[in-house]
């Protein structure tokens, strides 16, 4: 962690496109719900509070791996 390759980018297709963060460690549980409308985006890289991020809505994700799409 800690350098460039941490970030990723929402970009939502739809209006109310929700980004929730999910927590590090034993427990997994959301910890942070945003919400974006069509055109929005967000960047956002994992940190010591966030191992995984969940995306519901229309949205393109960008990753370090490629970019991947919701499904409707
Ligand atoms: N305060 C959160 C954190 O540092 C913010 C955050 C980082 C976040 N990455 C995220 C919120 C991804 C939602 C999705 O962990």
């Amino acid at each position: 962690m800690g350098n460039q390759v941490d970030y990723f980018v929402i970009k939502a297709k739809e209006n109310g496109v929700n980004v929730i963060g999910l927590t590090r460690g034993k427990d997994t549980r959301f910890h942070h719900s945003e919400k974006l409308d069509k055109g929005e985006v967000m960047i956002a890289q994992f940190t010591e509070h966030t191992s995984a991020v969940k995306i519901r809505g229309k949205a393109e994700i960008i990753t370090p791996f490629g970019t991947v799409e919701t499904d409707e």
